[in-house]
């Protein structure tokens, strides 16, 4: 008996919809991107990462009043309890920052003492909430983790200068931290990826925001999706020199192994991302002193588009990213932290609106198993 021909496979559900959505539109063959509309472009140019996160939670941008009380949410939320502040101080210097991440964000739930009451002004509430924890959270991961103190919130109206602070112990320029703030802007929300269609799962069964955003975490994680600018940076830094890329990666195509930071399930084109940070990138570098950094990684991805680009695989905002946190002083373990803090605000809008129309998401799979075998007893098993 066969099973396999009842239904069509989709693996990794490719060109499957599963909802209808008003968040983000992404146009993979030219090269677009849209958050409610608006230009990823004209966002990251005019706009900052607390207008852009109202807009992905509200639908609409903010006026005035509507952002002072917005930055004073997510500011009330930067201080969470010192009990799992000294929780992550203790625990940080040898796990994976993103399990500490993961485990704080979830532990947020227990200080949250409605956390089990529904409705989506509740859910949203949590999603402000976490968001404005995250930052303070993943400042504290670093910070342990170099063996220095936690830094609480200095309670700034921006919350890339409100992390930076947290992480370095003093103010950063203008420059640190617009670059900062736009990066937060370019990561916000990117449509149903793995770790947004990973929290709309787990908010279909009715569970809440808190359980929604930990199971994103996890998700985002894996070295296919967040975990790539940490991957990509290090490539860049196995490297060295310009000199040495089209051989390096030449030779790691030729081992059948990716160039991490290049291709894309959605982008058949340039992802506009990459654009955006590679040209903040080299400007950040030239500011620190990292013109080689950034000319190895120019090298690389000319070696690479040169060998990857006729069969549509180009840059993805992973590439260039990685550069941009590194030029900015923090470290490549916190890479993909520090892009949680940001998405954040994207998975709480799906969240928020796949709650408006809510279906259970359970697909299935195609049985090729065998059925009817006879139990043996344990006894009989052998060895
Ligand atoms: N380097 C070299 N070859 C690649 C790469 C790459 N980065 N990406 C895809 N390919 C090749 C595959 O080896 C495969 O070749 P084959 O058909 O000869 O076996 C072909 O392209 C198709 O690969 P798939 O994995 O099926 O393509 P998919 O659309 O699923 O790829 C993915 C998307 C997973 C992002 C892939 O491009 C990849 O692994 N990239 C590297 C990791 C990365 O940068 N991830 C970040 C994505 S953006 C984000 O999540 C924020």
């Amino acid at each position: 008996m066969t099973l396999t021909d009842t239904a069509p496979l989709h693996k990794g559900l490719d060109n499957v919809y599963v909802c209808e959505s008003k968040i983000c539109f992404i146009d993979g063959e030219n090269s677009r991107l849209y958050y409610r509309g608006y230009s990823i472009e004209e966002l990251s140019q005019k706009s900052t990462f607390e207008e852009v996160a109202y807009l992905l939670l509200n639908g609409s941008l903010p006026t005035a009043k509507n952002l002072t009380s917005f930055k004073n949410e997510l500011l009330s939320a930067s201080t969470p309890s010192r009990h799992l502040l000294e929780w992550v101080a203790e625990n940080s210097r040898n796990s994976d920052p993103m399990d500490i991440l993961r485990t704080s964000l979830s532990m947020l739930s227990i200080t949250d003492k409605g956390s089990e009451s529904g409705g989506q002004d509740a859910n949203l509430t949590r999603g402000v909430h976490i968001l404005g924890a995250a930052p303070t959270i993943v400042a504290a991961i670093s910070r342990a983790r170099r063996n220095l103190s936690t830094v609480p919130s200095p309670g700034l109206s921006s919350l890339a200068a409100n992390f930076l602070v947290m992480h370095r112990g003093e103010e950063p320029d203008e420059f640190d931290t617009r670059a900062m703030d736009q990066a937060l802007i370019l990561h916000a929300e990117h449509d149903l990826n793995a770790s947004t269609f990973s929290a709309i799962v787990t908010a279909s069964t009715l569970s809440d925001m808190y359980s929604a955003v930990t199971a994103a975490v996890g998700t985002l994680k894996g070295p296919l999706h967040g975990g790539a600018n940490e991957a990509a940076l290090r490539f860049v830094e196995h490297v060295g020199t310009p000199a040495n890329a089209e051989k390096e990666v030449n030779d790691t195509l030729d081992r059948g192994q990716r160039i991490m930071g290049f291709g894309h399930r959605v982008y058949k084109n340039y992802d506009p991302r990459y654009k955006i940070l590679k040209a903040t990138s080299k400007e950040l570098c030239e500011r620190k002193g990292l013109a080689t950094m950034y000319a190895t990684a120019e090298a690389i991805e000319k070696a690479a588009v040169a060998r990857l680009s006729d069969h549509k695989i180009l840059p993805n905002v992973d590439f260039f990213s990685g550069i941009v946190f590194k030029a900015l002083g923090i470290e490549t373990e916190l890479f993909t932290p520090v892009f949680t803090m940001s998405r954040i605000s994207g998975w709480a809008a799906h969240v928020l609106e796949y709650l408006s129309d809510n279906r259970l998401i359970r697909p299935k799979s195609v049985y090729t198993g065998e059925l009817d075998r006879r139990y043996i007893p344990i006894k009989e098993r052998g060895a």
